[in-house]
């Protein structure tokens, strides 16, 4: 518990983070970075990435209500405490990204009907089995829901987009970048606190295994809807290898691009949920 204590106290936070790799930024990226001219002129470019953008403010608006709900469900203090933490850099991610919308074009005053308008239906029930469990105060499903699937998956698909984004916007790229180090946080806490807790609680596997398998089911579906349709190409193909797990992303068809994501993000949760004692649970295939 020592050990616990201080790598997710909030002194370390203070060191790590906005001492740390959060320093002059601002809303996450560099002081005199902006959107690139070619996503702004180009209507149909920004309307793909305002719509892309809706997706993480819905994610993370998620994760903030589940952080924060979380507090007051866990049975500890140094739980309690990083938490409390986990919940100041969700709040941080749902305004950096709402920003984004902002630096898009998107106007203060049509915020909720952008985010209505652009939410994915699935990625909306995604967060509904999640905040149901978090609702009903049940800190084991609630933390493996939010640390172990909810971040499992947006840590994944930051890192594509951030792969995806380093030649052709930096400033985006460096928005996620200090995102995704703070969700490979959220996720080592999530399996250091968990597994002793499972342990403890060998009868809650199956309805915590049931959630997961819920919350693939519509993650895959999002997966699915972000990548049928027509894609937008970005007006300069980036030139250099954009390489994620084996995947050229400046080359790959959206096919080509889902199953990677897919893979990499099923690959985590096997993973991490074999280290806290649960077993991966297959949804049906969505139609
Ligand atoms: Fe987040
Ligand atoms: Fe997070």
């Amino acid at each position: 518990m020592a050990d616990f204590l201080s790598q997710y106290s909030i002194q370390r936070w203070i060191e790590m983070c906005p001492q740390g790799y959060l320093e002059n930024t601002v809303y996450g990226r560099g002081p005199d970075e902006h959107e690139p001219e070619a996503i702004l002129d180009d209507t149909e470019q920004r309307d793909a990435a305002i719509s892309s953008t809706v997706q993480l403010v819905v994610g993370e608006r998620c994760a903030l209500a589940a952080s924060s709900g979380l507090i007051n469900a866990a049975p500890d203090y140094p739980s309690k405490r990083f938490l409390a933490t986990q919940t100041l850099d969700e709040a941080r991610h749902v305004e950096v990204f709402t920003q984004r919308l902002f630096d898009l074009g998107v106007k203060k005053d049509d915020l909720e009907d952008t985010v209505q308008e652009h939410a994915n239906p699935n990625l909306v029930k995604f967060a509904e089995v999640l905040l149901e469990k978090v609702g009903n105060g049940d800190f084991l499903a609630g933390v493996v829901g939010q640390n172990i699937v909810l971040e499992g998956m947006a840590f994944t698909v930051f890192e594509l987009l951030e792969t995806a984004n380093k030649e052709l916007n930096p400033k985006f790229a460096h928005t996620l970048s200090g995102t995704i180090a703070d969700e490979r946080r959220h996720v080592g806490f999530g399996e250091n606190r968990i597994g002793s807790l499972v342990r403890e609680h060998p009868e809650k596997k199956p309805e915590i295994e049931q959630m997961q398998q819920e919350m693939t089911y519509y993650m895959l579906a999002t997966f699915a809807d972000a990548f049928s349709g027509p894609q937008v190409q970005p007006a300069e193909p980036p030139t250099g290898e954009a390489d994620f797990h084996g995947t050229n992303l400046a080359t790959a068809t959206p096919e080509e691009m889902e199953a990677v994501l897919s893979n990499t993000v099923l690959g985590e949760f096997k993973t991490r949920l074999d280290r806290i004692g649960l077993e991966y649970q297959s949804p049906p295939v969505p139609a």
